[in-house]
């Protein structure tokens, strides 16, 4: 195998992350920054500021990251980098950065899709976190974070298959607007999550859009609108009152919107026996518990990666990079940014 690891580079949204992975899957170093505390007085990512930061924490952590590996540059033998989809300015700076850094230190680089990435994750391993036993190819992912919320069939690598996604918001926007119109701040998902450990999920009626529909798709803004009109019949005073039964009733409908999609596509699919979580929103702590006693019912195997695997990492992007690099693959130094995946990426 020509090349055993890569340094991997992520700057497709708001996090910045470095990270040196073999070909295995084991991560051997990963270092990140969240610009969360840039963004919150905004109510939402600043695009500019977003590529502002990237270009300031990249080269820093590309440092501490080999540092912390204990390698120096003559041990990489490639480099990996997100360059589609998400947002032009933050890709920009990953992608320039890796190409001026594969020409400098004249080593291939491959442009690599994000949410292969995020498909890949619950086969990477460290010290702290190894795969479920057995977990192999074909398996079911739910791919839920701020930009993006999708259910695809993962065939084997490079084979991935949407089966349905969201029409309009993605999973973490309907959380992130509703933290919002309660006062909770952004990005506001895992407050909303930690409120409503103390609430009453029946308390409050909300929407559960499309869920009866016999497609895999999703939609959240009908949700969204409906808790909008009902917390402005409501006082602040009573909003923060019933801050943690609005949180638990708004997040179990999306809950129950995500288990009940998830649901119809392993019924659909058949003869699958692993399911796999991933995202910013797989951190939440109500969706974990009814995916695990959903996947247990089911006989299925659930894998979760961890946290620092969920959210954008370049452990991921790296995992998939090297492997494609592997098989011969890399990018010329035309390569672009975009802002889209590729036609060929997924099959529908
Ligand atoms: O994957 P991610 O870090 O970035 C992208 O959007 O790509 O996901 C961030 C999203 C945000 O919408 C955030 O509110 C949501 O994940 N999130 C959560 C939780 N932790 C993060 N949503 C619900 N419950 C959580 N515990
Ligand atoms: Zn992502």
């Amino acid at each position: 195998m020509k090349f055993d690891k890569v340094l991997s580079i992520e700057t497709s949204c708001d996090d910045t992350s470095i990270a040196i992975v073999k070909s295995d899957g084991f991560v051997l170093a990963q270092s990140s920054a969240n610009q969360d505390l840039y963004h919150k007085d905004y109510g939402g990512i600043v695009p500019e500021i977003a590529g502002r930061n990237h270009s300031i924490q990249l080269l820093p952590l590309i440092e501490s990251c080999l540092q912390k590996a204990n390698l120096e540059w003559s041990d990489i033998p490639g480099i990996a980098v997100t360059n589609r989809p998400g947002l032009m300015g933050s890709l920009l700076v990953g992608v320039i950065t890796a190409k001026t850094l594969a020409l400098a230190k004249n080593i291939p680089y491959i442009g690599i899709n994000h949410l292969e990435g995020h498909l890949l994750a619950p086969f990477l391993c460290d010290d702290r976190y190894k795969p479920p036993s057995g977990f192999n190819y074909p398996y079911v992912a739910l791919a839920v974070s701020g930009g993006h919320s999708q259910i695809y069939l993962v065939k084997g690598f490079g084979e991935y298959q949407i089966l349905g996604k969201t029409i309009d918001d993605a999973a973490g926007e309907a959380f992130d607007k509703f933290a919002k119109m309660v006062g909770l701040g952004f990005p506001g998902g895992a407050i909303v999550d930690k409120m409503a450990k103390e609430g009453d999920i029946k308390k409050y009626n909300y929407p559960r859009p499309m869920i009866k529909d016999k497609t895999i798709n999703m939609s959240f803004s009908g949700l969204k609108a409906a808790a909008k009109r009902q917390i402005e019949k409501l006082s602040i005073a009573e909003i923060k009152s019933e801050c943690v039964h609005l949180c638990a009733s708004y997040q179990e409908a999306i809950v129950d919107v995500l288990i009940a999609k998830l649901n119809l596509a392993v019924n659909q699919v058949g003869a699958i026996s692993g399911v796999v979580l991933t995202g910013g929103v797989s951190a939440n702590s109500r969706l974990r518990n009814r995916a695990e006693e959903w996947a247990s019912q089911n006989n299925l195997t659930l894998a979760v990666p961890p946290i620092r695997y969920c959210t954008d990492n370049a452990a991921m992007i790296g995992y998939a990079g090297v492997q494609r690099l592997n098989l011969g693959e890399f990018s010329e130094q035309s390569l672009a940014p975009s802002p889209k995946v590729y036609p060929g990426d997924f099959h529908v």
